[in-house]
């Protein structure tokens, strides 16, 4: 094998390379790695080598533009098999190697496209798999070829996709699939540079049973048939972790001009019926922050096992069935990720110690839209039962990881996950709304979306930002010593800003009438309460009831047998560590049919707490598992083992 710097152009070298000359080119090319990070290491600093810890991709040498996608979604074998098709732009002129992430990818075979315009397999390394971040596909090049095509499919590892059996669907005739790519397990399904630091446009072809639809984060109008063969069109620039697919059986109905349901049958109405507001909330968020950029805006509703809430994948955000409730009552959660189309897609945190940057800013606009959609008592109550989720995390979290910018170098962002950066992020933005004033800060995030839209942005960045257009122009509001506090230091400011909710006095006051035993139960005046109200209740009830006082709070209220999963999760969380004979069935129900992570994690937490209960906890986790997302499923388990 020969290795001189050559122009790639009719022919390259290395044609199915024997096995000796595989093994002398690992030997190479180890050397040059050891090499190369070593002077780079002496002349660059580290910072600006690793603008992304949780990715191998070499982004300073090279960028992909533009991803082409052909996968056959196969429901046998529980297999993606694709091809993912690079076009590259070089940065560095001396750079011939391509690295991309994978994770539990089995690569087959790597091409370059040829200056002749042939296709040539070319030599690649499959490096050692680290237990976070996956194994870097380094792609060695004799010349900066355009595109690189990568054949490989997924693996029964790959965390990023769950396949559903037809008995863990609603409608239990179809199996499903679908994808979450945040934060880092887009490459356990797609090989590509894995970072939040660049964008890319992409198209996808997807061949799956005849009888199921493909959607995608992306234009998905071209699927009128259902044939089992689909193409979608991303025009807008997107960071990895918003490449989102699903395969079911899913069925379409239009809420609005831009905006409908993507469901299986079962849910289809009922959606479309909980979900009405959504072109409301669009046009809200558009007159505010400027224009929506993506073109139409769908939900789709995924089967109950979904670990998220929501996840604003662009176009298409997927949401969980259990927000479906029939009054409305958790459309936030839409406002949430609808925001993110600003806050997140078009501005994007740069890599995941900057989460805050996605998740505060979007839930600061998702409460925005809320007020102006539903009116300031329900945004108000909506902030404070937020506060109070914050509080209750940060009870159990060590004081670095309450800083807003946190440090995840080493650890899973999954593991790092809690509500610090969306409410404490929200907070810190509400606190400068109410120092600058809610009309400069509309305008200021205005011009903060427009001025930085498709690009990624870090919290200095921002900072700098901030500066040029509120503490410089308007002085001695708020100074950058109070800004940094907010951000780099643990916990809150002593000035937090949690605007009083009228609607929860009322409630504290009715429930004080209870617990002193004026007014029963059944004569508190609870008639015109909303779920907020219900929660705040929960919230607010001592943590040591008798068995008596739960028994007749179940019996006026019936809490054990809510289907809202809020008040259900609020009020088993109550009654696990009390020993409440009459939760364990319903519960041993819920964990057994829905696997939001929000939900369930919390839910073994109390179990596994409380010594009569952790053989219990075992016993369901046992029964539920199959069930269950791979984050779910590793979440759970750091709770219970
Ligand atoms: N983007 C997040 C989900 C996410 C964050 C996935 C980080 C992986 C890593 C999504 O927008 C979200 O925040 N979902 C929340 C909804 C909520 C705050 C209204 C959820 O799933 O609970
Ligand atoms: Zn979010």
């Amino acid at each position: 094998m020969h290795y001189d710097r050559a122009k790639l152009n009719q022919e390259v070298p290395i044609l199915n390379p024997p096995r000796s000359c595989i093994r002398f080119f690992v030997v190479l090319l180890s050397l040059q790695f050891f090499l190369a990070t070593k002077t780079l290491a002496n002349t660059i600093k580290i910072d600006d080598v690793s603008l992304d810890s949780h990715s191998f991709a070499n982004i300073k040498d090279v960028q992909t533009t533009h991803l082409n996608l052909d996968l056959t979604v196969d429901f046998t074998r529980k297999q993606i098999t694709g091809v993912a098709e690079h076009q590259l732009n070089w940065l560095n002129p001396a750079a011939t190697r391509f690295v991309v992430d994978t994770r539990a990818l089995v690569i087959e075979k790597v091409q370059a496209l040829t200056a002749a315009n042939t296709w040539v397999n070319v030599p690649y390394i499959l490096g050692i798999a680290d237990p976070i971040k996956g194994q870097p596909l380094t792609i060695q090049l004799v010349a900066q070829v355009s595109k690189v095509r990568i054949f490989y499919h997924s693996t029964e590892a790959s965390s990023g996709l769950q396949w559903l059996g037809i008995a863990q669907t609603t409608e239990k005739k179809q199996p499903f699939l679908f994808s979450q790519s945040q934060a880092i397990h887009a490459r356990s399904w797609i090989p590509l540079q894995d970072t939040p630091a660049i964008r890319i446009t992409y198209q996808a072809k997807v061949k799956t049973p005849p009888e199921l639809l493909a959607v995608m984060s992306a234009d998905n109008s071209k699927n009128q048939v259902r044939d089992g063969d689909y193409e979608f069109d991303m025009p807008q620039k997107v960071p990895a972790y918003l490449i989102a697919i699903a395969v079911g059986d899913l069925h379409f109905k239009p809420m609005s001009a831009h905006t409908g349901i993507y469901a299986e049958k079962a849910w289809l109405d009922k959606a479309v019926y909980e979900f009405a507001d959504t072109q409301k909330m669009m046009d809200v968020a558009s007159k505010l922050y400027g224009d929506y950029h993506w073109g139409r805006y769908d939900l789709l509703i995924l089967p109950s096992s979904f670990p998220f809430g929501g996840m604003e994948n662009p176009r298409l955000s997927f949401i969980t069935p259990t927000v479906i409730t029939g009054d409305r009552s958790l459309v936030s959660l839409i406002a949430h990720e609808l925001a993110h189309s600003w806050s997140g897609n078009l501005i994007t945190n740069s890599n995941w110690n900057e989460l805050w940057i996605n998740e505060g800013f979007t839930n600061f606009v998702e409460n925005r839209l809320m007020r102006e959609v539903y009116g300031a008592a329900r945004a108000d109550m909506e902030a404070n039962l937020s506060y109070h989720e914050l509080l209750q995390d940060m009870a159990d979290l060590a004081p670095e990881d309450t800083a807003l910018k946190v440090n995840l170098t080493g650890r899973d962002p999954d593991d790092a996950f809690s509500q610090v950066p969306y409410v404490k992020g929200q907070l810190f933005l509400t606190w400068l709304e109410s120092k600058f004033g809610a009309q400069r800060f509309d305008q200021f995030m205005a011009a903060y979306f427009k001025k930085h839209q498709f690009q990624s942005m870090d919290t200095e960045k921002f900072i700098q930002f901030l500066q040029a257009e509120l503490l410089n122009k308007y002085p001695n509001t708020v100074s950058l010593a109070e800004v940094q506090r907010w951000i780099f230091l643990p916990g809150l400011p002593k000035d937090v800003v949690v605007s009083p909710s009228d609607a929860f006095s009322k409630v504290e006051q009715q429930l004080g009438l209870w617990l002193a035993q004026e007014t029963p139960l059944r004569q508190l005046n609870t008639k015109q309460w909303s779920v907020h109200e219900w929660l705040h209740f929960i919230n607010k009830l001592p943590r040591d009831l008798s068995l008596e006082q739960l028994t007749a709070l179940d019996e006026v209220y019936r809490f054990s047998s809510s289907k809202n999963a809020e008040i259900f999760v609020a009020w088993a969380r109550l009654t696990i560590p009390l020993n409440y004979p009459p939760i364990f069935t319903p519960l041993r129900d819920f964990l057994t049919t829905v696997g939001r992570s929000k939900f369930v994690v919390p839910l073994y937490r109390e179990l596994k707490a409380n010594p009569e209960k952790t053989g219990l906890a075992t016993t369901i986790y046992r029964e539920a598992k199959p069930g269950y997302h791979p984050l779910t499923q590793s979440q759970v388990e750091k709770v219970l083992f």
